[in-house]
């Protein structure tokens, strides 16, 4: 397997800098300089996306996280109201769904037992349709969807997600858009956000430079119990996932919080022994994340800040370290940062000496319940 692995040193690592590519892939004859190219998602799609009021996305793990993102995408650019729920909840509770509500099943493997589970019980609850955004075309999430959009990430070997979450994200960002111009999106607005996202794996070839920074980082958390990831808006499920990647593959207890809940509770924890990853990307939410990255530092908290190059961050608002990623547009931002975060667990676990691609405990695929 070192064949396959390359220059890299686990599959992860081989996984993550590969995202520019997957991520260019999944783009690739979906969007062009004009929009979102037609009948991406099928031939039946037309009058379903056209008819849709509500969605559904019902998913595991980190790609639970990319359907969170997408909320706030699709609720943002076409103002169709989003749920997202974990498949093992939703599959045993008494579900409302709307009229003209769309059930969206997202899945690397397409076999994970629960998000199946809650595909098949979706059959009879009266959606308009189910989609698939999965990255597995043979897999029976796929066979059984009325629709669907595959990710290009090419297999995936290392337990802990990375390529399939970025192009999950991807995949996500076309559906936001193409519903965004069904339901009214203003074209400028839109065809600039077309261009964004046609730049991500650009973005993200860059993001990876910050590798050599990041390695320095992990060096803090080696001897840390527990690790708190902060951020707003869409890059709250990106702090999520960072915390997820953190305590799947290096066994760090980690949290993730809107940083604005801080104060209801988590605060409480911040000390001198409980290092916090902040995601600061430029956007209107900056100056209220910033205060509560004050909040953090008069505790003693030791602060790490993935900042937006163009975000105006003072450089001693960290008392570790500040990296500067530039995050794009905001549309494209939390699948930029979600690079570094990949980085920062995969160093801290190899500096631990764990069992990187295959953590104990955990399965790359849950077919069983
Ligand atoms: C397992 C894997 C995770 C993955 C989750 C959902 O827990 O370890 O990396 O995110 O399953 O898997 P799926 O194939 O449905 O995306």
């Amino acid at each position: 397997d070192s064949v396959e692995r390359g220059e890299y040193r686990h599959y992860m690592q081989k996984e993550i800098f590969e995202q520019p590519r997957a991520v260019a892939d999944t783009l690739e004859g979906r969007i062009g300089p004009h929009g979102v190219l037609p009948n991406i998602f099928g031939i039946d799609a037309d009058p379903i996306l056209d008819k849709t009021r509500g969605i559904h996305i019902v998913a595991c793990g980190t790609s639970y996280h990319a359907g969170m993102v997408a909320k706030y995408w699709i609720e943002e650019l076409a103002r169709i109201p989003v749920v997202v729920e974990v498949a093992s909840e939703y599959r045993y509770r008494d579900v409302v769904v709307p009229e003209n509500t769309l059930f969206v099943a997202v899945s690397q493997s397409g076999e994970t037992a629960d998000t199946l589970a809650a595909m098949r019980e979706s059959r009879r609850r009266g959606y308009l349709a189910t989609f698939a955004i999965c990255n597995v075309p043979e897999s029976s999430v796929v066979r059984e969807s009325d629709l669907r959009l595959m990710t290009r990430a090419g297999p995936e070997i290392g337990v802990a997600s990375t390529k399939a979450f970025t192009t999950q994200l991807a995949a996500f960002a076309l559906l936001a858009l193409d519903l965004g111009r069904r339901r009214g999106l203003d074209n400028a607005r839109y065809l600039e956000h077309c261009k964004e996202l046609q730049s991500l794996p650009r973005y993200i070839e860059n993001a990876l430079q910050s590798e050599p920074a990041i390695v320095k980082i992990a060096d803090h958390f080696i001897n840390k119990q527990h690790a708190l990831f902060l951020g707003r808006g869409a890059q709250f499920p990106v702090a999520l996932e960072g915390s997820l990647k953190l305590k799947e593959i290096s066994y760090i207890h980690a949290e993730a919080y809107p940083a604005g809940e801080l104060k209801h509770g988590p605060l409480a924890l911040v000390d001198e022994n409980m290092p916090i990853v902040a995601v600061a990307p430029n956007g209107p939410l900056l100056d209220k994340l910033k205060s509560n990255l004050q909040e953090v530092r008069a505790r003693g908290g030791e602060l790490i800040v993935f900042a937006d190059e163009r975000a105006e961050m003072d450089a001693d608002t960290a008392h570790i370290a500040t990296v500067r990623v530039d995050g794009g547009g905001d549309l494209i931002a939390p699948a930029v940062f979600t690079v570094p975060m990949q980085l920062l667990a995969y160093h801290v676990a190899v500096q631990r000496g764990t069992d990187v691609d295959q953590p104990r405990n955990l399965a790359k695929s849950v077919t069983v319940e």
